[in-house]
């Protein structure tokens, strides 16, 4: 029997203004994108706090996804300056845990660019597909 190709589990937490629209967008416009996203509705992408991102990886996700407004367009002027700050902060912390800091992707993409939503998901999902399942994951398992 053919082994069944390794299908992660990915979480994004997307801001509502910009990369949740987005991702709106992308369904409006009958874009197909990877199923494997599962998608949190925050506020601002600087709401998301590390602990937020340790569970998901925790909990038995392959890979997080965080989108935000690009640049000098978040709508509480410096969330994403804080959400890039968390970001660095994780991958180091997720490093030296000897955990893929890759797992965890930021990405800015704006209410209008439903088609970057759809490739930012299909290759993070290729990305975590090329990793394989979590460590975490396997720790849990066993
Ligand atoms: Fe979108 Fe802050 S409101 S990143």
């Amino acid at each position: 029997m053919p082994e069944k190709e390794f299908e992660p589990k990915i979480l994004g937490f997307f801001c509502n203004w910009c990369t949740y629209a987005g991702a709106d967008l992308a369904g409006v416009s009958r874009l197909q994108y990877p199923p494997n996203i599962r998608v949190i509705r925050v506020m601002c992408s600087g709401t998301v706090s590390p602990h937020h991102v340790l569970r998901a990886f925790q909990k038995g996700a392959d890979g997080v996804l965080i989108g935000g407004c690009h640049i000098g367009d978040c709508h509480y002027l410096r969330g994403n300056f804080m959400t890039i700050k968390r970001i660095r902060f994780l991958q180091d912390l997720l490093k030296f845990t000897g955990f893929e800091p890759e797992r965890l992707h930021l990405e800015w993409i704006s209410a209008a660019e439903g088609p970057k939503f759809v490739e930012t998901v299909r290759n993070f999902t290729e990305k975590i597909k090329k990793l394989g399942p979590s460590r975490l994951k396997q720790v849990k398992a066993a």
